[in-house]
């Protein structure tokens, strides 16, 4: 018998595999300091930290119902962790320190392991110190793939960051713990990037259908989005598909954390079109679409709805317990007082420590969970946001339903925009066991006291 080349390989990497049993690898994922250029061509690099070297940084995608595995690295000069925005995920894999795991120390590793049970746009991102350990760029990409997904000619990630960045060296300014943008709207970045890059430029075609997946991952800053030269649909909030999209019109309002999905059609003739922050001073582009020439008239018709999530059922919300939320504090409305350590400090003494905001009084993550749920029961949270500035309200571990004002279920979502003095109710089904952080997303506001936790049992 003839053994060709392959064969022989092959037969070699057998005989090794039998004689080291070597320990299964789990890919790994470094956090550590990397450069890129964030400002404008012409500007320094920047000194950021990033998941393998790039902001975003590697893109993980995935089939739904598929596992992911992956050993963080920590190379960073300072513990962290990684939390998977949005996965209704094993609560010990939910990153949390002091929650779910400890903090991985520089040097060293933690394996994640879990399935993603439910299609989606979502990402990942630091969670200790996260006001900075974000900021500095430690997030990426988590796209979770229907079986059957939509017929679409390009499918593009956008992540949406700003960047505080001294205008002359182009490196981050390091004041994170800035007692102004924790008492006020958080810290806001003077550069817009998307995937890392300022003014990027894909190329279409007229009459493509792209598919945006819109993530935010800015530490404070709330987007007005709108759309030049292209046209559709909102058809995923938060990763999860709304049963009918939702035709783009007006501006859509994209907080911190949040995602939506849009499937839309190049309708623009020539040049470019764009995607658009609309501002109180202006509208600025963020992404400029290049059209290069006339795709196949494709003639599609309007969209339709992606493939539902196994998403639990939400029976008769109306009348199960409401538990309430108040948000407090913050600059013009300032404490006047709440607990911290199991004392109650004044809002003066808080400042000192640097805690501007409170749940329920508590401004820290308090002993005792804000709801002891059992597993699979129906409770309303309504959140009462009586600071002067927006909290964008997440959730661990699971997706909520909004309560619309006419008393009906709006879309689901792992993190709500709370205005300032607004109050809004969501219904959720406590069906995922554990331990699991409830907070702002502004992460200065979480780290100055916007920070709780439910427990499922
Ligand atoms: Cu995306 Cu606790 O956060
Ligand atoms: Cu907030």
């Amino acid at each position: 018998m003839n053994f060709n080349r392959r064969q022989i390989l092959q037969t070699a990497a057998a005989v090794s595999l039998l004689t080291f049993p070597a320990r299964a690898s789990v890919p790994l994922l470094e956090a550590r300091v990397s450069k890129q250029l964030v400002a404008p061509q012409g500007f320094p690099e920047t000194t950021v930290w990033s998941y393998g070297g790039s902001i975003p940084g590697t893109e993980l995608r995935v089939k739904q119902g598929e596992r992911v595995q992956r050993r963080l690295l920590n190379e960073l000069p300072q513990p962290t962790s990684i939390h998977w925005h949005g996965i209704r995920i094993d609560n010990v894999m939910d990153g949390v320190p002091g929650l779910t795991q400890d903090a991985v120390e520089a040097g060293q590793t933690f394996d994640y392991d879990f399935v993603v049970p439910d299609a989606g746009t979502y990402w990942y991102h630091a969670h200790n110190r996260s006001m900075e350990q974000v900021a500095r760029g430690l997030y990426g990409p988590l796209i979770v793939e229907e079986a059957a997904a939509p017929d679409v000619d390009q499918d593009l990630v956008l992540m949406l960051d700003d960047w505080r960045l001294d205008p002359e060296t182009a490196q981050i300014t390091d004041d994170f713990d800035n007692g102004h943008d924790l008492s006020h709207a958080g810290r806001l970045g003077n550069i817009v990037t998307v995937n890392g890059v300022f003014d990027p430029v894909f190329s279409v075609r007229r009459n493509e259908r792209l598919r945006l997946r819109l993530i935010n991952s800015s530490n404070a800053r709330i987007y007005d989005l709108d759309l030049d030269g292209l046209s559709g649909w909102i058809v995923a909030l938060d990763g999860m598909p709304l049963e009918n999209p939702l035709e783009l019109s007006g501006t859509l309002p994209l907080a911190p954390a949040q995602r939506a999905d849009l499937l839309v059609d190049v309708t623009g003739e020539k040049g470019t079109a764009s995607l658009v922050s609309v501002e109180r001073d202006g509208a600025f582009g963020l992404v400029r679409f290049e059209i290069g020439g006339t795709a196949a008239n494709t003639s599609r018709v309007d969209a339709v709805a992606l493939p539902s999530n196994p998403l639990p059922e939400i029976g008769k919300y109306q009348s199960v317990p409401l538990h309430r939320m108040v948000l407090q504090g913050g600059a013009m409305r300032w404490l006047e007082s709440a607990k911290l350590g199991g004392a109650e400090l004044t809002g003066r003494e808080l400042a000192q420590l640097g805690r501007f905001w409170a749940l329920n009084g508590y401004a820290e993550r308090p002993s005792d969970p804000f709801l002891d749920a059992e597993k699979g029961s129906l409770h309303r949270i309504e959140f009462v946001n009586e600071s002067a500035f927006p909290h964008a309200m997440h959730l661990h571990g699971h997706h909520f339903r909004l309560i619309l004002s006419d008393g009906s279920l709006g879309p689901w979502r792992d993190t709500v925009l709370v205005e300032r003095g607004e109050t809004r109710q969501i219904a959720l089904v406590a069906d995922n066991p554990g331990d699991w952080l409830l907070h702002c997303h502004m992460l200065g506001h979480a780290a100055a006291g916007m920070m709780s936790w439910f427990r499922v049992s």
